[in-house]
C-alpha cells in the first residue's frame, strides 16, 4: 500500500478532508502517516494503522519516505517545505490546497469532474504536483463546467458573495462575535416592540464604527451587518488577487490558453468583482455568461444538469431560489445548485445564473481526496 503523508489534517480544511476520507473509505486504500508541525511524537488519530505516532512535518527525511504527500497546512508550509523536498530528490506525488504552486508549469489544478482528461494526460507525462483550485473557481466550474466543455462560453463575469470561511476559522469566529456584539447593543430596544427602528439602526452603526482593532482583527473592518468589496491582495492595477484567479485558474483547469500550446483552445475571459459577505462557509456567485450562440434555455439547463452528478438546476422561481439556492441550503452538501437561469434583456446570447457551493467541500477538501484516489488507481 502506498505510504501517504497527511499534513495539516487538524485544521478546518484538513478536518473536513479527514471526515470525507472516512466517509468514502479512503483509508482502506492507503497506509497513512500523520505529520504535525507542533506535536511530533504525539499520538496519531484513530485512522492511523501501523504508524501511530505523529511525525515532524518539518523533517524532510521523514517526509521523503512517503509516496504521496497530501497537505492542507497552507501556503507558507508549501513555500518552505516543497522546494526542500524536491531538492532532496523526492519524486513522490504532492497534493495540496494552497495557491503557492497552482500556476506553475509543472503543476495541475485538480477538479476531476471537470478536467479528468487534463489530469490523466499529466499523469501519463509524469507530472507529480496536483493542486486544488481557488474555491470560487472550483465551485463555479462544478456547476457551469458543462457550458465550458461544450465551448459555449465566449466570456463570463462572476460577481461573488464569499463566506467568512474563505479567510479561515478565525474569520468565522470573528463574524459571529461581531453579530453577537451588535445584537447585544440593541437587545433591549429589539425586545420592545414600540422602539424606533431608526434608533436601533443608529446604535448598530455606532457599534460598527466603534469596533476595536481586536474585534476586527481578521477582516480589518466589521463584516457583521456589512460587506467588504475586496478579497486578497491588491495587484496594483485595480484588480484583487481573488479576481485575477477567476480567469487564470478557470482557463488552466480547462487546459485553455497559450500556455497549453498552439493546439489548445483560446482562453475564455472570466472577470468580475469578489465580495466578502457575512455567510459562514458557502461561496455564492452571480454570473453573466455571453454565449457564443443563442442556445435555447431548456438546452442550456439540460447541459448544466448533465455536467456531473453534483450540479443541480434550480427552477428560476422565487420559491425554489429561496429554498434551494442559498448558503444555508447548501452548507455541508456536495450539491452545487445552479439557478436564476434566464436570458437577459441584452439578447438571447446573454445568460444569467446564480450558483452556490460549500467552500470547504468542493472549494477545498473534495478535489484533493479525489485526486488521491486517482493517483492510487
Ligand atoms: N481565497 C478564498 C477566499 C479562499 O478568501 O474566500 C479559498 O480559495
Amino acid at each position: 500500500m502506498k505510504l501517504v503523508g497527511l499534513v495539516g489534517w487538524r485544521g478546518m480544511v484538513g478536518s473536513v478532508l479527514m471526515q470525507r476520507m472516512q466517509e468514502e473509505g479512503d483509508f482502506a486504500h492507503i497506509e497513512p502517516v500523520f505529520f504535525s508541525t507542533s506535536n511530533a511524537g504525539g499520538k496519531a488519530p484513530a485512522m492511523a494503522k501501523n504508524e501511530t505516532t505523529l511525525k515532524d512535518a518539518n523533517n524532510i527525511d521523514e517526509l521523503k519516505k512517503c509516496d504521496i504527500i497530501l497537505t492542507c497546512q497552507g501556503g507558507d508550509y508549501t513555500t518552505e517545505i516543497f522546494p526542500q523536498l524536491r531538492a532532496a530528490g523526492w519524486n513522490g506525488y504532492w497534493i495540496d490546497a494552497a495557491s503557492t504552486l497552482r500556476m506553475k508549469d509543472d503543476a495541475i489544478i485538480v477538479l476531476d469532474p471537470v478536467n479528468l482528461d487534463v489530469i490523466k494526460d499529466a499523469l501519463s507525462r509524469g507530472v507529480k504536483n496536483y493542486i486544488g483550485g481557488n474555491c470560487t473557481v472550483s465551485c463555479m466550474l462544478m456547476g457551469l463546467g458543462g457550458l465550458f466543455q461544450k465551448d459555449l462560453v465566449e466570456w463570463m463575469t462572476s460577481m461573488t458573495y464569499q463566506a467568512a470561511s474563505g479567510g479561515g476559522a478565525q474569520h468565522m469566529r470573528e463574524l459571529l462575535t461581531q453579530f453577537g456584539s451588535i445584537n447585544a447593543e440593541v437587545k433591549a430596544l429589539l425586545d420592545d416592540p414600540a422602539s424606533a427602528i431608526l434608533e436601533i439602526d443608529r446604535k448598530v452603526l455606532a457599534k460598527q464604527h466603534s469596533m476595536s482593532a481586536e474585534e476586527t482583527r481578521q477582516f480589518g473592518v466589521p463584516l457583521g451587518g456589512n460587506l467588504i468589496p475586496w478579497i486578497d491582495k491588491d495587484l496594483g492595477n485595480g484588480v484583487s488577487r481573488e479576481e485575477w484567479k477567476a480567469g487564470a485558474e478557470t482557463n488552466k483547469i480547462l487546459g485553455r490558453g497559450e500556455a497549453f500550446g498552439a493546439a489548445a483552445k483560446s482562453a475564455v475571459p472570466v472577470d468580475g468583482l469578489c465580495v466578502r459577505i457575512g455567510a459562514m462557509r458557502c461561496h455564492s456567485q452571480a454570473l453573466t455568461i455571453k454565449l457564443r450562440k443563442d442556445v435555447p434555455l431548456d438546452e442550456l439547463e439540460g447541459i448544466i444538469a448533465e455536467t456531473n452528478q453534483w450540479a443541480k438546476v434550480v427552477p428560476n422561481t422565487r420559491e425554489a431560489s429561496m429554498k434551494d439556492l442559498t448558503p444555508a441550503a447548501v452548507t455541508g452538501s456536495l450539491t452545487i445548485p445552479v439557478g436564476r437561469l434566464r436570458k437577459m434583456q441584452m439578447g438571447g446570447e446573454y445568460l444569467s445564473a446564480f450558483t452556490v457551493g460549500d467552500q470547504l467541500l468542493w472549494g477545498a477538501a473534495e478535489p484533493l481526496r479525489r485526486m488521491l484516489r486517482i493517483v492510487l488507481d
